[in-house]
C-alpha cells in the first residue's frame, strides 16, 4: 500500500484517486500526523501545499524512517521540500509558473518510461528550485522551470515540480505507474472483487452473529454498504428505509421494491405525515434541515429499538468524509460539509458503528457495486440531498407544494432519461419558487407558481457548472410542465455556476 503525506494541497485527494485507479491501495494522512506503522507502506508520496519551504510556519516532518529506506516521490511542495532540506536552494520564482508546460528530458529515466518528449504537464507554484540538493541528478526541465524533475543518487527518491495527479498532466497516471509499479514494485491488486472478498471476510469476523441496523436512503453509498453487509451476515442485517414525504415521485415504493428484490431484509417506514407536520410553517433553510434531522433520528430510533439486541449501526460513510484535512493558513484544505454524516447518529443510540465503505472514493463505491451485480440505474443515480424536496421548496412547505414539485421533477428527470441526457448530468432537479406571476391559459388570466430547473456538471459537488441542455429539450419540458402540472404557469432554467451560486437554492 501507498502512503500519501498531505501538506494541504487542494488536489491531494486526486493523488489518492489516481493511485487507486492503478488498482493500488493508497491512504492519505496529514504530514503532521503520519501513521505509526510506516513499515507497512511500500512507497510514499509527498503532496503539494499552499505553504512555502522558506516560510516561518514551514511544514517539516521527520522523514528519517522514509527517505532512503523506501521509494519516495515528492510532488510540487514535496519536491521543494526534498530540495530545500537536502541542501539545495528554493527561492521565489520570477516568472509565473501556473498552467501548461512541456517536458524536455535531460537524461531518460525509468520515471519517464513511455512518456514522450514534450509531454504536457500542469504547473502550479510560486517558489522554484534554484539548486538541486546534494547528490541529485536532474531528469527533466520545462521552458520556464529548469529543475522540473530530479532524482537523489543512491536512493529511490524522486521529485517533480509539476502535478501528475491533475487531468491536464497528460501522462500523469503513466508517471505514477512508473514510480509505483516499475520503480517501487507495488502490487496492483486493489480491485473491486478483491475488496468485496476481503471486506466480506472481515465483516464476518467482526460481526459474528450480531444484529446490525442500517438506514437506507435510496442512494448509492447506503445501498452498496447494505449489499456488502448482506453478503457477510445475511438477515442479521436489518435495513430501515424511511419515507420523509420529501422524496421524488413514487421513489419510496419503487426503491423499496428494488431493495426487496435484492433480497435485503428491509422495513419501509412511511413517516411522511410526521415530517410534514413538524415542518409546517418553517421557512428558514437551516430550520428545515434541523427539523428533518431531528424527526429522522426520532423515527429511526423508534424503529431501531424494535430490533431486539441490535449491536451495530452500519453507515455508508465514504473516504472523502473521513480524510483528515490539513489546516494551513488558518483554514482546512477540504472543508467538510456540515450535512455529511461524519460522526453518525447521536450517542443515545448506543450502538457500535460499522462503516464498510470508509476507505473508498465515490467512483470506487460504484465499481464495487457493479462487481456485486447491482443494477446500473441504481449505481448511476444522481445525488439527492437528505432533506430532499424540503430545500427545493423555497419558503414554507405544504403537502400541496410537495406534490406540485414532485410532478414537475418527475417530468424533468424522466425527460432527461428518455432523451439520453441523464448520464451526462451530475445532478438535476426542480425548485419551486415563492413567486407567482401572471399568465394566460385559453381565455383565462392565471396567477400561478414559477419553477426553476437546475442541471449541473460536477465531480464532487464542491464546484459545478450548469449544463447546456438542448433548447428543444428545454422547450418540450417546459411545455409539458405547464400543460400537465396544475398550479404552475412559468418555467425558468438556472444558468448559475458554483461558485458563486450553490447547486441547491437553499
Ligand atoms: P450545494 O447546494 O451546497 O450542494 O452546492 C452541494 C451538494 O450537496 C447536496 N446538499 C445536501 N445533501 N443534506 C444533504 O444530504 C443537505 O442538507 C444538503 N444540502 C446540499 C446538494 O444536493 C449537492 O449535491
Amino acid at each position: 500500500k501507498v502512503l500519501i503525506l498531505d501538506f494541504g494541497s487542494q488536489v491531494t485527494q486526486l493523488i489518492g484517486r489516481r493511485v487507486r485507479e492503478l488498482n493500488i491501495y493508497s491512504e492519505i494522512h496529514p504530514y503532521n500526523k503520519p501513521p505509526e506503522n510506516i513499515a507497512e507502506y511500500n512507497a510514499v508520496i509527498l503532496s503539494g501545499s499552499p505553504l512555502s519551504v522558506r516560510g516561518d510556519d514551514v511544514a517539516h516532518p521527520d522523514l528519517s524512517e522514509i527517505q532512503g529506506k523506501k521509494p519516495l516521490l515528492g510532488i510540487c511542495y514535496g519536491a521543494q521540500y526534498l530540495a530545500h532540506f537536502g541542501g539545495g536552494r528554493v527561492a521565489e520564482s520570477n516568472t509565473r509558473e501556473y498552467g501548461r508546460a512541456n517536458l524536455s528530458y535531460i537524461g531518460k529515466n525509468e520515471l519517464f518510461q513511455n512518456i514522450s518528449e514534450g509531454s504536457q504537464v500542469w504547473m502550479s507554484h510560486s517558489d522554484t528550485i534554484k539548486e538541486l540538493p546534494a547528490k541529485a541528478t536532474l531528469l527533466a526541465s520545462t521552458q520556464d522551470v529548469e529543475n522540473a524533475a530530479f532524482k537523489i543518487d543512491g536512493e529511490e527518491t524522486y521529485a517533480i515540480q509539476f502535478h501528475p495527479e491533475v487531468y491536464h498532466s497528460k501522462d500523469g497516471t503513466q508517471l505514477l505507474e512508473n514510480f509505483l509499479v516499475n520503480i517501487a514494485g507495488v502490487a496492483q491488486d486493489w480491485t473491486p472483487d478483491s475488496f468485496v472478498e476481503e471486506t466480506v471476510k472481515n465483516l464476518k469476523e467482526q460481526l459474528g452473529n450480531d444484529k446490525v441496523v442500517l438506514g437506507l436512503s435510496g442512494g448509492v453509498d447506503s445501498t452498496v454498504a447494505a449489499v456488502l453487509l448482506h453478503k457477510a451476515i445475511g438477515s442479521n442485517l436489518h435495513c430501515i428505509f424511511v419515507n420523509n414525504g420529501l422524496l421524488r415521485k413514487n421513489e419510496f415504493t419503487s426503491v423499496l421494491k428494488q431493495y426487496e428484490g435484492m433480497g435485503l431484509n428491509v422495513k419501509g417506514v412511511d413517516a411522511s405525515a410526521r415530517f410534514l407536520e413538524a415542518l409546517a410553517g418553517e421557512s428558514d433553510p437551516e430550520g428545515k434541515r434541523k427539523i428533518i434531522g431531528r424527526v429522522f433520528i426520532e423515527v429511526f430510533d423508534d424503529e431501531a429499538n424494535q430490533i431486539e439486541d441490535a449491536k451495530w449501526l452500519a453507515q455508508g460513510t465514504i473516504y472523502p468524509d473521513v480524510i483528515e484535512s490539513v489546516s494551513v493558513n488558518g483554514g482546512p484544505s477540504a472543508t467538510i460539509k456540515s450535512h455529511h454524516n461524519v460522526g453518525g447518529l447521536p450517542d443515545f443510540m448506543k450502538l457500535k458503528i460499522v462503516e464498510p465503505l470508509k476507505m473508498l472514493f465515490k467512483d470506487e463505491v460504484r465499481r464495487v457495486g457493479a462487481s456485486m451485480g447491482l443494477e446500473s440505474d441504481l449505481l448511476g443515480r444522481h445525488p439527492f440531498p437528505g432533506p430532499g424536496l424540503a430545500i427545493r421548496i423555497l419558503g414554507d412547505i405544504t403537502p400541496e407544494k410537495v406534490s406540485i414539485l414532485q410532478e414537475v421533477d418527475a417530468i424533468f428527470i424522466n425527460g432527461l432519461k428518455d432523451n439520453g441526457l441523464y448520464d451526462k448530468v451530475w445532478q438535476a432537479g426542480a425548485i419551486l419558487l415563492p413567486v407567482q406571476s401572471v399568465g394566460v391559459m385559453g381565455d383565462e388570466r392565471t396567477y400561478e407558481k414559477c419553477v426553476a430547473l437546475r442541471a449541473v456538471e460536477s465531480t464532487d459537488g464542491m464546484t459545478a457548472d450548469w449544463v447546456n441542455l438542448p433548447y428543444e429539450f428545454l422547450q418540450k419540458t417546459s411545455n409539458e410542465i405547464i400543460n400537465k402540472v396544475k398550479g404552475v404557469n412559468r418555467v425558468v432554467y438556472d444558468i448559475s455556476s458554483k461558485p458563486p451560486a450553490t447547486i441547491e437554492w437553499e
